[in-house]
């Protein structure tokens, strides 16, 4: 017998880091991880068993499907939008070709247990492509249709990612003899920038945010690469977590999108520095603007219209802006670099 579990691709990164706490605090799974870094020394507690390798391994893939019984799959294994720029090909084979193996191996799954596999996938804002700064301002809270037109390879990755997910739940194989579509309950949030106060991210453009906080946490100096009149939604990272959960507990029938935008604040980075100045007041934080980055941030819609999320399965985060800094990022952020706290 095969046993039954949750899969987790990506989870050493920050959202598989909030998504393994919250998973093995209720008890309810068991979890299986893959990702090519290993798990912390806090998090391998917490799961069953921890594979270390690649998502383009389908070797190894397949010792995971002879082993376990998959029913759901968090696949958060991704290369963000400014590694991607250094690395074009390479993101396109992790977002990408990672994607395809892990969709196919729901596939697999899904035939041999019998039971459509949920598959829960972190899309992006990096899939919207606003084309100036005043198409952006007017634009206000884009709509899920609305400027798809990327200009990273990230962000291009993201969203034909989301066609491939509907594909295999929807379309796969149309052609044979005995279509097996239904395999694969594909479901698809798009994130805002996520901003843990655990975890510091890497190689994203959204970063600004959560480095300015960190560092000032730190007591360290910060000049950051956007313009301070610059606006993207962000999301508190406890939020990122619960809508993943959410939306894999959904009924089905309720879900009448495949991909849904996310989001619960949207400031400039001068309203982020002012708060974290409140909290730190000797925090030096400076702008030293990259154009190129900021060129790719001034692509990202101001904001976001979630309504469709909030209608259909129940999304409601529980941070705006001041309750994430006043209740989440700043207090937990001060314990994080205690001198006598453990390093994550
Ligand atoms: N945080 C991501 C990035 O900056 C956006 O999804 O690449």
């Amino acid at each position: 017998m095969r046993k039954p579990v949750v899969l987790i691709t990506g989870a050493s990164g920050e959202i598989g880091h909030g998504l393994i706490e919250r998973l093995s605090e209720s008890g309810n799974h068991t979890l299986v991880t893959l990702d090519v870094r290993e798990l912390s020394s806090e998090l391998k507690g917490r799961v069953h068993r921890e594979f270390v390798g690649s998502i383009l391994d389908k070797s190894l893939l397949e010792r995971i499907l002879a082993e376990y019984e998959v029913d759901l799959i968090f696949h958060l294994a991704a290369l963000l939008s400014t590694r991607g720029e250094f690395t074009p090909v390479a993101a396109h084979q992790v977002n990408v070709e990672g994607t395809l193996n892990l969709l196919e191996f729901a596939q697999r799954q899904g035939e041999s247990h019998g039971r459509p596999v949920v598959f829960v996938y972190p899309s992006s804002i990096a899939v919207y492509g606003l084309p100036d700064l005043a198409t952006k301002a007017a634009a206000g809270k884009v709509q899920e249709d609305q400027f798809l037109q990327p200009i990273t390879m990230y962000g291009c990755n993201k969203l034909y990612c989301e066609h491939l997910g509907r594909y295999y739940a929807r379309h796969y194989r149309q052609l044979a003899a005995e279509p097996r579509a239904g395999k694969v309950d594909f479901r698809c949030v798009r994130f805002p920038g996520l901003i843990s106060a655990v975890t510091v991210p890497s190689g994203g453009t959204s970063d600004f945010a959560p480095e300015m906080i960190h560092a000032a946490a730190k007591g360290e100096p910060y000049a950051c690469f956007v313009r301070e009149d610059t606006q993207i939604p962000f999301m508190a990272m406890p939020d990122g977590v619960e809508a993943l959960l959410r939306l894999a507990a959904a009924p089905r029938g309720n879900l009448k999108q495949t991909v849904y935008n996310v989001g619960s604040f949207a400031p400039t980075a001068e309203d982020i520095r002012k708060l974290v100045r409140q909290a730190f007041p000797s925090a030096a934080i400076t702008y030293k603007v990259d154009t190129k980055r900021q060129a790719i941030v001034d692509s990202w819609p101001a904001d976001v219209d979630d309504s469709a999320a909030r209608r259909d399965w129940g999304f409601a985060p529980r941070y705006d802006l001041h309750r994430a800094f006043g209740e989440y990022l700043i207090p937990t952020i001060r314990t994080r670099y205690r001198s006598d706290s453990p390093t994550l």
